[in-house]
C-alpha cells in the first residue's frame, strides 16, 4: 500500500513512520509526504529519506474547502492508500473526512476519549491523572473522535510538567503509530463503515 503522512511541524511521528516502512516492519511506502507549513522541519526528514514532498499552504486558499480539495487531489494523483495524519494542526471538512473515511488514521497524545482538542498532555497534568498516553485512531468528522486502533501510556509523575510529558508521550507514539499502521495495512483491523466501530479481522 502507498502511503501518505500529513505534517505541519517537527515530524518525529513522521520519522517514526519512514523508519518502520524502511525496515519493513510495516508493509507499506510512504510515497508522499504534506505539509501545510512550508517550514515543517519534517519536510527535511522526508527529503533525507528520499520521500516526495509537497507544501500545500491552506493560507492560500479562500476556504476550508478549497484547500482540502487541493489536499485531496494531491492524494489522488499520488495514488495513496492509506492517510496517516501525523501533528498535521488543520481541521479537516467533512466532506474530505468521508471521501477518506477507514483509511484516514490520526495521532492524539492523550487516551481518548479523555482530552481531546489541542494541549493534552496540559489538560492531563491539570486533571492529576497518573495515567497518560497516546491514541491512534480513525479520523472521524467530529474532532478527536473515531475508534481506537492503538493505544500506549506512560505514568506520570509529580514532578511531570506539562514539557516533559509531551516528551514522555513522545516516545510511546512513536511506538504506538508504526503498530497502528501495521495493523491497518495487513488487514488486521478495518473500520465498519456502518457502525463506525473497529472491527479485528
Ligand atoms: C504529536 O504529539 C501528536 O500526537 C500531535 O502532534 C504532535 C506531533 O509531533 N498530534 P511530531 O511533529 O510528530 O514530532
Amino acid at each position: 500500500p502507498k502511503i501518505a503522512v500529513l505534517i505541519s511541524g517537527s515530524g518525529t511521528n513522521l520519522q517514526s513512520l519512514i523508519d518502520a516502512t524502511s525496515s519493513g516492519f510495516v508493509p507499506a511506502e510512504i510515497v508522499i509526504v504534506i505539509s501545510n507549513v512550508g517550514k515543517a522541519y519534517g519536510l527535511t526528514r522526508a527529503k533525507q529519506a528520499a520521500i516526495k514532498t509537497l507544501v500545500i499552504r491552506h493560507s492560500s486558499y479562500q476556504t476550508r474547502q478549497l484547500f482540502d480539495n487541493a489536499l485531496h487531489e494531491a492524494l489522488v494523483e499520488a495514488e495513496v492508500d492509506v492517510v496517516c495524519l501525523a501533528g498535521f494542526m488543520r481541521i479537516l471538512t467533512e466532506d474530505f473526512v468521508n471521501k477518506w473515511r477507514g483509511k484516514l488514521i490520526n495521532i492524539h497524545p492523550a487516551l481518548l476519549p479523555a482530552f481531546k482538542g489541542t494541549h493534552a498532555q496540559r489538560q492531563a497534568i491539570e486533571a492529576g491523572v497518573t495515567v497518560a498516553g497516546c491514541t491512534v485512531h480513525f479520523v472521524e468528522p467530529e474532532i478527536d473522535n473515531g475508534a481506537i486502533i492503538t493505544q500506549e501510556t506512560v505514568h506520570v509523575s509529580p514532578d511531570d510538567t506539562e514539557e516533559t510529558l509531551i516528551e514522555k508521550i513522545k516516545t510511546v507514539e512513536h511506538v504506538a503509530y508504526p503498530k497502528a499502521l501495521k495493523l491497518l495495512v495487513t488487514n488486521k483491523i478495518t473500520l465498519d463503515l456502518k457502525s463506525g466501530k473497529l472491527r479485528r479481522n
